[in-house]
């Protein structure tokens, strides 16, 4: 019966929420690492959490970027909009992904499907310091760096280590240094190990983990059997008001532990 089937699932996000040590969980049917899995399920699961907790009145939503995530700005629609006005921007500027699923991409996205605004941040990849330095005083970047600093809800996915290493196109001698050191997780550019220890840092600019203590709502969106080891290292990092929405294939993997 239907009943039984919300409730049990009810119960899972509860054990879910709490063997992460996270706030709340929300759970969807499937895998979607399977090849027959898809991201649609994640996506709607993320469009009704955004519409029941995003305040009303202004918002600034800084997003990563991935496939997820790309996922999740193509099902969102105008009516999050109402009562609301929402202004999105990457999280981070410059980390190496084809341009159709970059943080720069997904907030375009969220802001054209949601009648909001968006403000992209350009930044090249692997400057130097010095350059880096430079580029954070320009009044353009500057100006987009403050709003993301001061972005009250953030949405994020998190990846497969070695996935992420390969879509980045990582050099061989820093993918051998990942597997030396066991990471199994990436997000916001830190590779972490399943103990949640950060073993490798991509910084270029924008949000850090450490940033996430002070927002309001944080959702990290990711699911897949292939992502249980990452999401359940992540969560040692994550803040404790993260609010994760994950599929059937991942929480499984965590459950059964
Ligand atoms: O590269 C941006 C990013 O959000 C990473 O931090 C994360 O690991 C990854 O994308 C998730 O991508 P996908 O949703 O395609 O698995």
């Amino acid at each position: 019966p239907v009943i039984d089937t919300l409730a049990g699932r009810h119960q899972q996000e509860q054990a879910l929420a709490r063997q992460l040590g996270i706030a709340h969980c929300t759970l969807v049917p499937g895998d979607s690492s399977l090849p027959s899995g898809t991201l649609t399920g994640l996506a709607q699961a993320t469009k009704r959490v955004l519409a029941d907790q995003l305040p009303i009145g202004a918002s600034t939503i800084a997003v990563m970027g991935g496939h997820t995530l790309a996922a999740v700005a193509a099902g969102l629609t105008p009516a999050l909009s109402t009562q609301r006005q929402l202004l999105f921007v990457p999280a981070r500027g410059g980390i190496g992904e084809a341009p159709e699923i970059q943080a720069n991409a997904v907030s375009a996205q969220m802001a054209q499907r949601t009648n909001g605004q968006f403000r992209a941040l350009y930044v090249p990849e692997q400057l130097n310091t010095a350059t880096y330095k430079s580029l954070f005083a320009e009044p353009a970047i500057h100006d987009v760096l403050q709003l993301i600093a001061h972005s009250n809800v953030v949405i994020h996915g998190i990846g497969e280590a070695s996935a992420m290493a390969k879509r980045r196109n990582m050099a061989p001698d820093v993918v051998a240094d990942l597997n030396a050191a066991h990471a199994v997780g990436e997000a916001f550019g830190y590779f972490f190990d399943a103990a949640g220890h950060v073993v490798r840092k991509f910084p270029p600019i924008g949000l850090d983990i450490a940033d996430l203590a002070a927002k309001p709502l944080v959702i990290a969106v990711a699911g897949g059997s292939e992502k249980g080891a990452a999401i359940q290292a992540y969560m040692h990092l994550a803040p404790a008001q993260t609010w994760l929405i994950t599929d059937q294939g991942a929480a499984d993997f965590v459950l059964k532990k």
